[in-house]
């Protein structure tokens, strides 16, 4: 049956077999954040855009190419969040969260939205996780989230990850900084007008590029982390030496940008062989500004995010989504199955079904006008352990035949 309708470019319906494997990805997820002590938060999918422009920054890709931003019917400009640190660095404002014992750890999932090209990994609506750690620049923070993440994807069954890990100081040292790197790659002369343009506006985006040339000038020129001034780089070396307390392995990436102008300091990002090019599993950092930036007291914070959609494939890359649709099963599909091939039973049967129910029993009945046969074998295929069977024979005699489908397999 074709439809004129199709989802709209750059989202996809997540079907049940891909939903158990979401639900176990936050089924983990939830069990690590709240096992170290983060709070679930929600906040709305929509917020005042100036939040994003603030925060996130205007020059970056996602505010200058990538918001859904629209006026609502009283013309307030409002966004489809693009991330989610922004959002619950404003609640932590606006519900006077510093009032609390510090840190404030707080977890989140749910949709984020950016219009990018779509490709393989990359959607206009996608699924974070994430975790936000504020009130605290102690450097222990940022090794535990980093911990965190590195244990979900580990739990997970995604083999073939690897940390890239920096440290880019604070806006000022990086100001200055940033003058010298632009001088530096403008000087090479390797560079076209449009490329030129986004250097003026900021050169570590250069970093990033991926043209052979471009990457070898970059490779000689000046890093951040050069640059770092005695207390960040000491704050680097001291995440450095708990992660490696912990066993922790990573790559020290001089060359790590993130997408996000909030930044200060540590710097990370999970990646994964088994994506292709839109590698990057997980990341995040420390964004010490933030919260000043939108009207709170100076207060520091750390935190990641992960997307589901990645993780998702990724596991399946590493032969882990089996095992998590069949676990998931187990919890939450249906125990017992009636299998009714006696019309006048229907009614009798649904009520039965009705308080298996309320007992917290999972049961289901077949409806399909279907032979026994075919009702025992979608049974069989369903891996329902229970199949309740209700013919006329049962009927007459106020019985019913219960079969156990695991010595039927
Ligand atoms: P982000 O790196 O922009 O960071 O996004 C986090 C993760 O979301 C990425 O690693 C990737 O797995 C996934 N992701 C991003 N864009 C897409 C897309 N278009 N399609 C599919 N997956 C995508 C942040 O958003 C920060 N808020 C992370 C953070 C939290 N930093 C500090 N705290």
């Amino acid at each position: 049956m074709p439809s004129r309708f199709q989802v709209p470019r750059g989202t996809y319906d997540l079907l049940p077999e891909e939903a158990a494997v979401r639900r176990r990805i936050l089924a983990e997820a939830r069990a690590l954040a709240e096992g170290a002590g983060f709070g679930e938060i929600e906040t709305p999918v929509f917020e005042d855009s100036d939040l994003f422009v603030r925060t996130v920054g205007e020059a970056t890709d996602i505010v200058s190419k990538e918001m859904y931003t629209f006026e609502d019917r009283s013309g307030r400009s409002l966004t489809l969040r693009p991330e989610g640190t922004a959002p619950v660095c404003r609640a932590y404002i606006e519900h006077g969260m510093h009032k609390l014992p510090q840190p404030v750890k707080l977890w989140y999932w749910g949709p984020m939205f950016r219009y990018e090209a779509p490709q393989a990994g990359r959607y206009r609506q996608h699924s974070q996780a994430g975790v936000e750690a504020i009130g605290s620049d102690d450097p222990a923070l940022d090794a535990e989230v980093i911990d965190l993440l590195g244990h979900l994807y580990a739990r997970l069954g995604v083999s073939g990850v690897r940390l890239h890990l920096t440290s880019i100081g604070t806006p000022e040292s990086r100001r200055e900084y940033a003058r010298e790197l632009r001088e530096f790659l403008l000087r090479t002369g390797v560079f076209d007008e449009e490329q030129k343009h986004r250097i003026e506006q900021n050169p570590m985006r250069a970093f990033d590029w991926e043209d052979a040339q471009i990457r070898k000038v970059t490779e000689e020129a000046p890093k951040m982390l050069d640059r770092l001034t005695d207390g960040d780089r000491e704050h680097f070396e001291e995440v450095r030496r708990l992660l490696d307390g912990a066993g922790i392995d990573y790559d020290i990436d001089p060359r790590l940008v993130r997408g996000l102008d909030y930044y200060t300091r540590t710097v990370f990002e999970f990646r994964s062989d088994a994506l292709g090019a839109q590698s990057g599993i997980g990341g995040g950092g420390r964004y010490d500004r933030l919260i000043e930036q939108i009207g709170g007291d100076p207060t520091p914070g750390v935190g990641w995010a992960t997307g589901l959609e990645r993780i998702a494939q990724a596991m399946e890359a590493s032969g882990s989504t089996g095992a998590a649709a069949t676990l998931s099963s187990n919890g939450d599909a249906p125990r017992f199955l009636f299998a009714v091939t006696e019309p006048a039973a229907r009614q009798r049967v649904f009520r039965a079904v009705s308080e298996l129910r309320e007992e917290g029993l999972g049961a289901t009945m077949d409806l399909g006008d279907r032979s026994l046969k075919s009702q025992m074998k979608h049974a069989a295929r369903t891996g329902v352990p229970w199949v309740v069977i209700v013919g006329p024979d049962e009927w007459s005699r106020e019985a019913a035949v219960i079969r156990d489908m695991s010595a039927h397999r």
